[in-house]
């Protein structure tokens, strides 16, 4: 079987690096790949945006399955295209309606309304209303939450304190501060409590629930500093416990599937779920409608059946036939990033590793430079080891961290250390 993984970062290189593993007998491209990903696969140079190309490659390789990794070809049609222009691939990724769930907050809010899904209390806002939407927000407590509707990058939600502060951002982004995306803005109540993250792969009738995940979205060590993809994850995590993730899958994994089969949207494919735990209660902050970074390098690790046959169950809408199978094991993964991330950085300088690293890399950033593998991006490498819990997951992927350089890198000394102390294991 040949498949083909859109995409390019460290969630694509695990993803191929897990597909990699199926006992089915494979061949595996991925457009573009990285360095990573050709250790195992053909890559292919192009944008992830680019159909034409992606069909092409499609029918000159004899491509029986596509996994979309990024959001942004979802959101723009990618698996409508493909069923329209090769109709015989299977496309794991949804179609551009199911992809609004992530596109468009707005869309996500108000389905979630509609199928009694917890999430923040909200209105949405387009620049015409800005007077309602001042008197909209003068009726919410601070900390105040502007989301902006469409893609950004991750930079969408802005969240302040002051009251005036949030009236003035609202106009900037009314102004074009996150260009079309922000055309209108989702004004919701704040939620306090600890995140997490549930995934599920659906074929839009039943569901696989893979492991749950943290991230660490701030660059700095205890939470600070600016908004970024993502420093680091954990799984699993420890008060998502039997009872937590029961609520999760009864209130929210299960009602979300059914709204989606009940609005006639074709769904095939990942569904992240970013929860809020309120004191003991899941709501939903957001939708996304693939797998997070770096969530999915921890969550491939402990993935212990055969993702491909789940993939190609999931395609073919068999997927109440399948079992997914979970290591007990604990996955921590560190981002190496380049100094100055999320901000700007310098690429180009060369990643040396002396000797074996002794844990998984994956690659997000990288290029080949002169003979050797180069930076190439803000989040560089994704270092993930596995243990038997997390303290010792923690220590062997920063141990692994230890033994790879390049110069001006950055990581966080804190990944997965708050679930430690949680757990009561520090
Ligand atoms: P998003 O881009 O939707 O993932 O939002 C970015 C981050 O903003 C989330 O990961 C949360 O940390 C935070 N956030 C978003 N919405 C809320 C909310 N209603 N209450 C508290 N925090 C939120
Ligand atoms: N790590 C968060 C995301 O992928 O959206």
């Amino acid at each position: 079987m040949s498949i083909l993984v859109i995409g390019g970062g460290g969630r694509e290189h695990a993803i191929a690096w897990k597909i990699n593993q199926s006992r089915i007998e494979h061949n595996i491209f991925c457009l573009p790949g990285n360095p990573g990903t050709a250790a195992f696969a053909t890559n292919i140079p192009g944008k992830v945006t680019d159909f034409e190309l992606v069909k092409n490659t499609v029918s000159a390789k004899d491509i029986d399955l596509v996994v979309v990794g990024p959001e942004v070809p979802l959101v723009e049609g990618i698996a409508d295209y493909l069923k329209a222009e090769a109709p015989s691939v299977k496309v794991i990724g949804p179609s551009k309606q199911g992809a609004m769930l992530e596109g468009s907050k707005d869309f996500a809010k108000d389905f979630m309304t509609r199928h009694g899904i917890p999430t923040a209390r909200y209105a949405t806002f387009t620049a015409k209303r800005y007077d309602r939407a001042c008197a909209f927000l003068k009726e919410m407590q601070p900390p105040y939450v502007l989301k902006a509707d469409g893609l950004a990058a991750g930079k969408g939600v802005l969240i302040v304190d002051d009251l005036q502060q949030a009236e003035s951002l609202l106009k900037d982004i009314f102004d074009g501060k996150f260009g079309a995306a922000g055309d209108k803005v989702v004004i919701e109540q704040f939620l306090e409590g600890i995140e997490m993250s549930a995934f599920v792969i659906t074929d839009g009738k039943d569901y696989l629930l893979l492991p749950e995940a943290k991230d660490y979205k701030r660059v700095g060590d205890g939470d600070t500093g600016l908004n970024t993809g993502g420093m680091g994850s954990v799984s699993p995590v420890c008060f998502a416990d039997g009872p937590f993730m029961e609520k999760v899958r009864s209130r929210i994994i299960e009602p979300t599937i059914a709204g989606i089969a009940k609005d006639g949207i074709d769904y095939k494919g990942f569904i992240f779920f970013g929860l809020m735990n309120c004191k003991g209660d899941p709501y939903v902050i957001e939708y996304n409608v693939r797998m997070g970074d770096p969530e999915t390098e921890s969550v491939m690790t402990r993935i212990s059946s055969d993702l491909l046959e789940h993939l190609i169950a999931c395609a073919d809408g068999t997927l109440a036939e399948e079992t997914i199978e979970i290591s007990e094991k604990a996955a921590v993964t560190v981002i190496m990033a380049s100094g100055g991330y999320p901000e700007a950085y310098q690429s180009h300088y060369p990643i040396m590793a002396p000797k074996e690293p002794g844990a998984l890399v994956f690659h997000c950033g990288t290029a080949y430079g002169d003979g050797c593998v180069v930076t190439a991006g803000g989040r560089v490498l994704a270092v993930t080891a596995n243990a038997p819990d997390i303290a010792q997951a923690r220590e062997d992927a920063y141990d692994a961290v230890g033994n790879i350089y390049f110069e001006d890198c950055y990581y966080r000394n804190d990944i997965a250390s708050d679930l430690l102390s949680l757990a009561g294991e520090e």
